[in-house]
Formats: structure tokens, sequence, C-alpha cells
């Protein structure tokens, strides 16, 4: 079977005052309407084939889960016993996958992307599954790049591959369409000379962080390349019960699965995204999406705002109402977990901002 699994476990600390460790952005409503987490499940829903979607997160957001979203089975929610970044999180859903279906083509899905044509997305994604289905690759959604950034992975197309982006009849899936593409190498978060020099040689594109592969291809993979997160899949999918491999866990490094499996797998493929796309993952980029009047001011959130005399501002405000004058390219957010008020091209410095201010409280 097509399963989807929705990673919705970390703390969007880049978000904060908005995202906080105790209501995560995946939980939030940015820009009205729907949480995040909610706009995912139902990108997941809206893909061919689907029969289920889990949601791996942890303990501290079960409850929030639940809520958000009331359709998901209790058994397709995956509890970790603390959070430990992705790829301990993806092996032990493997393992739970592993013995629920013996073997499934897997679309990992984060919960913190903005991606407003559902279907084009839907299209892609059936792609990449009947990709997954048919080779021994893991395959990726690579997203034409348009800054070095240095948040996201790279993804480097083997030139020796059709041109990307030519439509090649996919044999296998029997419908026509740009077909995955090996992959040369993955290199996660590159220092900024790197990350200006891959958008330079216009070879890269940029990692979505979704992706799709058959379960057992991942998890010999993980065999592979990080044998502890191998063992932990093995032991789950053995059905051995949690107090058995809890202590394994608690054992095993935080790290994220671009990390610990991408950069160093055998066999990468790619599939062009062709729907737009962005990580939500920090002010910037909800200040990219936001609607903006004709001063390029985006005002969010649940209190009213007034900005006047300004320009470039993005201003989020829950609880307390309130005035902006005179200010430009600012990002202010007040809620009742705390203020920011920061320059946009200081806002990279907020996660070390805040390991001071923690040490303060
Ligand atoms: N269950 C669980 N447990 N989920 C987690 C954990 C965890 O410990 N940590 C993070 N997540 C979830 C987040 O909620 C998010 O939905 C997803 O995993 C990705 O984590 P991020 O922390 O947002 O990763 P990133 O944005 O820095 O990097 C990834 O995404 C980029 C594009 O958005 C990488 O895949 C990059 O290569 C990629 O470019
Ligand atoms: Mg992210």
């Amino acid at each position: 079977p097509r399963i989807a699994v929705i990673l919705a476990g970390g703390e969007g600390r880049r978000l904060w005052p908005a995202s906080t460790p105790q209501r995560p952005k995946q939980f939030l409503r940015l820009f009205g309407g729907r949480t995040l987490l909610e706009a995912t499940w139902e990108r997941a829903r809206a893909v061919p084939g689907i029969r289920d979607v889990w949601v791996v997160t942890g303990a501290p957001y079960a409850g929030l889960t639940r809520q958000v979203l009331p359709g998901l089975a209790a058994e397709h929610l995956v509890i970790e016993p603390s959070g430990k970044n992705t790829a301990p999180a993806l092996a032990l859903v493997a393992g739970h996958v592993a013995r629920r279906y013996g073997d499934a083509a897997v679309l990992v899905l984060p919960a913190d992307h903005y991606v407003p044509d559902v279907r084009a997305f839907a299209e892609a994604a059936d792609r990449a599954l009947d990709a997954a289905a048919t080779t021994e690759g893991l395959v990726t959604f690579g997203i034409e790049p348009t800054r070095p950034e240095t948040q996201y992975g790279y993804i480097e197309l083997d030139q020796r591959a059709a041109p990307p982006g030519v439509p090649i009849a996919t044999r296998a899936a029997g419908v026509a369409g740009p077909a995955a593409v090996p992959v040369r190498r993955f290199v996660e978060k590159p220092g900024p000379e790197q990350a200006a020099a891959f958008l330079a040689s216009g070879r890269y594109l940029w990692n979505s962080g979704m992706f799709a592969w058959r379960n057992t291809v991942f998890c010999a993979e993980l065999e592979r390349v990080a044998p502890d997160l191998g063992r932990l899949a093995a032991r789950v999918a053995a059905g051995e019960p949690r107090p058995a491999w809890e202590a394994d866990w608690q054992a095993l490094p935080s790290i994220s699965v671009d990390y610990a499996v991408l950069e160093r797998a055998r066999r990468i493929l790619c599939i062009r995204a062709g729907f737009a796309w962005d990580d939500l993952g920090s002010w910037l980029a909800v200040d990219r999406h936001g609607m903006r009047d004709e001063h390029g001011n985006v005002v969010l959130g649940t209190a009213p705002a007034v900005v006047q005399g300004s320009s470039g501002v993005t201003v989020l405000t829950e609880e307390l109402p309130a005035v902006v004058m005179g200010v430009r390219d600012l990002v202010l957010a007040a809620t009742r977990d705390g203020v920011l008020v920061a320059g946009k091209d200081s806002i990279e410095g907020l996660r070390q901002a805040l390991g001071i201010l923690e040490r303060k409280l």
C-alpha cells in the first residue's frame, strides 16, 4: 500500500514567540483558518491511493495532535519517548510500518510547509511514490533555488541523466511526466560560501524535506549507514514493546534524517517539485507569504494592530492591541509568551538569542 507519514514533533524555535516548545509552529494558524498540521493532513489525503496517514510526534504534543486531527486513528499516532530529531523519529515509524504492512510506499511530509496548490502537489507526490515503488532509491522533491539559503539541504543532479525538466514517459507508471532523475550528492545546510557556489553552478536544487521511499529500502539504508537506527526499527518491527527498546532510544544521537541518511545514502532520486513551496520555519518565510499592504507591511494575529508611516514591517500580535509607527524592515511579534522586536537582517540570530534568554528565565 501507499501511506503518508507526517513529521510533527519539531519545536519551531525560529518563530518565537508565536511558536514555543509548548505550542510549536505546526499547531499555529499563521494565516488564519487551519493549522499547518491540518493543512499537511489534507495534502496527504489528496495524494492518490494513500491508505493511511501516520503522524509521529513527541508526548507533549500528543493531545494537541489529536485535537487538531480528529480523523487520525489512534494506531497511526506514533509517540517518541523524547525528541531526537527526524532520523530516530522516522526509524521508529519505519518499524511500525514494517510490522503493520510488511512493506509500503511511504510519503514523508514535514508539517511546516506552505504548499498552496494541493492538486499540483498531489500529482508530484503520485510520481514520487511510483518511482519509489519501482526502484531501490530514496526519492527527494527538488525545488528550484532562488537564493543562497543556508537552512536547506541541496541536491546535486547527476549530469549524465536526462536534462532536468524534460518530460520523459515514466514507463513503470505508464504515465507521461518528468521522470525521477538520479542524484549525485546531497548536502545538508551548507555554509554561506558553499550555498552561493551551489546556486551559481546551476546544478543544484533545494531539498524540500519531503521524501518517498519503500519502507524496506529505507530500513536497508538505515542498517547500512546508521546501524543503531536500523536496530531500533528492527526491534519495533519485531513487535518488541516500548520498555524493551526505550533505553536504546535514549542513547540515540539527536540527528536529522538529512544528515544521518540522505548525505550517506547509496541511491537517491529526485523529482522536480513543480509546485509553489516554502518552509514556514522562520519569520522571513512568514513575511514572504502574508498579505502585504502597499508599503510591504504584513499584519497577522488575533488582536487589532495599526501600522502607520512604516514599511516592510511584519506584525503579529495576540491578545494585546498594537500601534506601530515610523519604522521599517522589522519583525514585531507579541504573544503571552514574549515580545520580539528584530530588524529583518538580524533575525538569523534569533535561535542564539533565545538560548541566552533561557538562561535568564
Ligand atoms: N516527530 C518529530 N520529532 N518531528 C520532528 C522532530 C522530532 O524530533 N524535529 C523536527 N521535526 C519535524 C518538524 O516539525 C518539521 O515538520 C520537520 O520535522 C522538519 O524539521 P525542521 O527542523 O523544520 O527541518 P529543517 O527545515 O531545518 O530542514 C529540513 O527541511 C528543509 C526544507 O524545509 C531538511 O530536510 C532540509 O534538507 C530541507 O531543505
Ligand atoms: Mg523546516
